[in-house]
């Protein structure tokens, strides 16, 4: 089929990659021209295993192409995925600037009876607006919602093997439209779910709100166990073996970042007081994450008696590992209020070249031990499987002080243990 995905964002090119894989002639088309024309020579904008392979394999193969011009790209679209940005507002309301803008380009150029997909995540009731935007002056062009569910460093074996396919629609023609496209994955055993826009709107939101709320759930338990001394790792464990709770996502530490969580249950929150629900569950999950970065500058600052002119070294900067995405990252967050306290601040992250801290630019170290040089005191502060290989006697003989903060509660038992045996105290979040 034709298939045209609007964004070359992270969901975007990831969905458009997984699309062509399945057997689709796709078109990517994005405002920003340097992206683009990148894109067409095989540079993929950000860090995300396998996507840059896959782009080439799939471009060289004909069934993807890049372009600037909407004509060229919604002129014979038999489906349009929307992979725009919905970034916050102040308000935790979502901005959709580009979806609108986007339709306001597919509305003049996409054949009759082309089926416009929500993909990016939206508010619920974002499909109302959109099917008139695009209907203006037209009658026949349908909207359909098909949330993404994909995690950053595992997006396009998360695309092309969905626990679940989740496609709301209002009319037999998107139905049968999204019932071909993936035709192939559920074939393969995709868990394909049909339901109307409202609901498949509503269930992102509610499923990133929902992991999320089990994070801040579990940070709200470590403070509990950071006064009585109860090890929130056990309680987790405890509580991950009942088959009703499962173990995952309840992982305490720094709490969450990246792009989706905070802003999906901003929004959440958001939609519940606009239709007269009150969002004190949500707006708890909000508050207990930012008390999590607080709770861990705090275990510095003991650790230091004062922040003020030491150096310390943050291992990690991104969101989380396998990406170099920092947006929302509770690992940036931490090196900002270290900043503003005046410590002097070292990053190693393998994957992020460099990041803004206040008004100037931080380039990571790739050499662990080259950050750590000169160090008081070294946090963990996202959970690179590289730190499993720390020579904590190496660490020594480069750091000056003995401290290390696990803020994601990352090193094993047997680990901490070498760490003590080389000279060092551990401290870790509620245990
Ligand atoms: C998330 C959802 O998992 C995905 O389904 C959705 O489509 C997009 O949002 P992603 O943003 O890539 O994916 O990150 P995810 O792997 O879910 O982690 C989110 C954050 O939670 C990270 O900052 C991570 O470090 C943190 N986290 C995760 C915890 O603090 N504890 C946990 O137990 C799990």
């Amino acid at each position: 089929m034709r298939v045209t995905v609007t964004g070359a964002g992270h969901v975007g090119l990831v969905h458009a990659a997984a699309m062509a894989v399945i057997g689709h002639q796709v078109t990517v088309i994005d405002c920003d021209v340097s992206r683009i024309k990148g894109l067409q020579e095989g540079v993929v904008p950000f860090h995300e295993p396998l996507l840059r392979e896959e782009v080439v394999r799939q471009v060289n193969g004909k069934r993807l192409r890049f372009t600037l011009g909407a004509r060229d790209a919604y002129g014979d679209a038999e489906v349009v995925f929307l992979c725009v940005g919905t970034p916050p507002r102040d308000d935790g309301s979502a901005n959709l600037m580009a979806v609108e803008n986007a339709a306001r380009d597919i509305r003049k150029h996409a054949p009759r009876h082309c089926v416009v997909v929500e993909k990016s995540t939206v508010p619920t009731g974002t499909a109302e607006r959109l099917l008139s935007a695009l209907n203006y002056g037209r009658n026949d062009l349908h909207v359909a919602s098909n949330p993404e569910f994909l995690r950053e460093g595992t997006a396009l074996r998360d695309t092309l093997n969905p626990d679940r396919i989740v496609v709301g629609t209002s009319t037999k023609l998107a139905a049968d439209v999204l019932r071909d496209v993936y035709r192939p994955l559920i074939d393969s055993g995709s868990r394909y779910i049909e339901t109307s826009v409202a609901t498949a709107e509503l269930s992102k939101h509610a499923s990133n709100s929902m992991l999320a709320m089990r994070i801040s759930y579990m940070n709200a338990l470590a403070e509990v166990c950071d006064r009585t001394g109860a090890d929130v790792e056990r309680v987790a464990e405890i509580m991950g073996a009942d088959p009703r709770i499962g173990p995952s996502f309840l992982k305490a530490g720094l709490g969450f970042g990246g792009f989706c969580f905070p802003k999906d249950v901003a929004a959440l929150a958001h939609t519940f007081t606009q239709n007269g629900v009150s969002s004190a569950l949500l707006d708890e999950v909000l508050d207990i994450n930012e008390r999590a970065v607080r709770s861990v500058f705090r275990k510095i600052e003991s650790a230091l008696w004062h922040v003020e002119g030491k150096n310390v070294v943050v291992f990690g900067v991104a969101f989380k590992p396998d990406t170099d995405d920092v947006r929302f990252s509770p690992a940036l967050k931490l090196v900002e209020v270290l900043t503003e306290s005046r410590a002097h601040v070292s990053v190693w992250d393998p994957a992020v070249d460099s990041v803004r801290v206040g008004d100037r630019d931080v380039f990571p170290h790739t050499d662990l031990y080259e950050a750590a040089r000169n160090a008081d005191v070294a946090v963990i502060a996202t959970d690179w499987e590289q730190l499993h290989k720390l020579d904590f006697f190496s660490l020594s003989v480069e750091m000056s002080g003995r401290e290390i903060i696990d803020a994601r509660n990352f090193l094993s038992e047997s680990e901490i243990l070498a760490a003590e045996a080389a000279g060092f105290t551990v401290t870790g979040v509620g245990r």
